[in-house]
């Protein structure tokens, strides 16, 4: 077997000014000074080489986590790496091997659909499969690394490939080391996943909203086929879709309090939800403070506070992404103002916000 499945695949091309508001979930149009597609593995190395990557680059999925507020200076490496293994596999369970370019909705469902568990409840999150450890995507009481193995990926600086695997990634709440700047130098080209097969599944719907759901249907003990479809559910009953309105989905991370702060919290504003951390920790819903401070449902010209969740910001259409930055700012300053709770941002601002 190849090392690669896309071994034969040879072409090296690259565009200059290529307009990326097909490439980003927000809606943003900036131009990037130079693109290439890399639908391919073989191709990095050439890259490489060649000295394509010798001034920096960026690497893109769908850009369902990025804002651009500025033209992209760097090269962008627009992962486009698709292909599907099974690599190993016994009784109980299956070691799946996805190409970094790889849709992550359609692994989900390629998964379930192949009566493999354990990524069910991450349905519907955009994006590709190489984009998925970066923040450690997570949603419906499961994060990817819960269901790790362990990557490939290509270091930019060096040219050569390297295996990480999951005690290597640093993952925690949106977080890994891939996030931390000496470490963008790595372009994830393939994700090693360890899913349950049939009589081995370990189905998790402790998440309230989830078993709610579940509940009102009359559904005992589901499958993962089930919490599938109850997470599309779910989350298209609040989250706006990209294709309609342009957003990053949060766009800040809950952030996490002490237990004194939330008693602090209690006493100022009555019930404030909250979910235990660890013993000393809670996390706070950014949705609830930003709606307590006003800002659910607002617009400004073709910027907004989705109404259903207020914790997206969207773009109705036509903004900049100079004109989502300063909203968000804005909505930071004010949930700083009122409740002493400085917000961390999910979303990865891209160019510069000063040329
Ligand atoms: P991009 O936005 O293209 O990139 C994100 C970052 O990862 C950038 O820094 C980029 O340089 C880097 N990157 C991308 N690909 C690679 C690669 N192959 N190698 C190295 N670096 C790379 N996230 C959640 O965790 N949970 C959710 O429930 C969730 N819901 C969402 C709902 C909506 C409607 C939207 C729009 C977004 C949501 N997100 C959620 C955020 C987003 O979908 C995830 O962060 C996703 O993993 C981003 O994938 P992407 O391919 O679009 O990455
Ligand atoms: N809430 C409000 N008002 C709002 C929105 C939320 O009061 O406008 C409060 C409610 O109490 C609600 C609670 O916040 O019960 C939680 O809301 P929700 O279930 O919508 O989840 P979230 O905490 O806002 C997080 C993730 C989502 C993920 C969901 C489900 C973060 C930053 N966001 O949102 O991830 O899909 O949980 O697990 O952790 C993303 O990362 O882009 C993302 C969408």
């Amino acid at each position: 077997m190849n090392k690669w499945p896309d071994e034969q695949k040879n072409q090296l091309s690259s565009e200059r000014d290529v307009d990326l508001l097909p490439f980003n979930t927000m809606g943003i149009s900036v131009p990037a000074r130079r693109f290439v597609a890399v639908d391919h593995v073989g191709l990095l190395p050439r890259l490489h080489q060649k000295g394509f990557l010798d001034s920096g680059c960026l690497v893109l999925g769908e850009g369902s986590n990025i804002l651009f507020v500025g033209p992209v200076q760097q090269l962008v490496l627009h992962n486009q790496i698709r292909f599907l293994q099974v690599v190993e596999q016994n009784e109980k369970q299956v070691l799946v091997r996805a190409g970094a370019g790889n849709r992550w909705h359609e692994l989900v469902q390629h998964a379930v659909s192949n009566g493999w568990g354990g990524i069910e409840n991450l349905a519907l999150i955009p994006g590709t499969v190489g984009a998925a450890p970066i923040q450690n995507i997570g949603a419906y009481g499961v994060e990817l690394k819960d269901r790790f193995h362990s990557l490939e990926a290509f270091d930019l600086e060096e040219g050569v490939f390297r295996t990480f695997l999951a005690e290597e990634c640093g993952f925690s709440y949106r977080d890994s080391v891939f996030k931390q700047l000496e470490m963008r130098r790595y372009l994830v080209v393939s994700v090693v996943l360890r899913l349950t097969l049939p009589g081995h599944h370990r189905v998790e719907y402790s998440y309230r909203v989830l078993s709610d759901w579940l509940e009102e249907q009359r559904i005992e003990n589901p499958t993962p086929e089930q919490v599938c479809r109850a997470v599309v559910e779910i989350r298209r009953s609040k989250l706006p879709d990209p294709a309609s309105v342009g957003n990053a989905g949060s766009f800040f991370k809950n952030p996490v309090i002490d237990q004194a702060r939330l008693k602090q919290l209690k006493t100022e504003f009555g019930d404030v939800p909250f979910y235990p951390v660890d013993e000393e920790r809670v996390k706070v819903p950014a949705g609830w403070l930003i709606e307590k401070a006003g800002w659910k449902g607002y617009r400004k010209g073709a910027v907004g506070i989705y109404p259903k969740q207020a914790l997206v910001i969207v773009n109705y259409g036509g903004a900049t992404g100079r004109q989502v930055y300063q909203l968000s700012e804005e909505v930071r300053e004010k949930v700083l103002s009122m409740f002493g709770i400085d917000l961390d941002r999910e979303v990865t601002i891209v160019g510069s916000l000063h040329d």
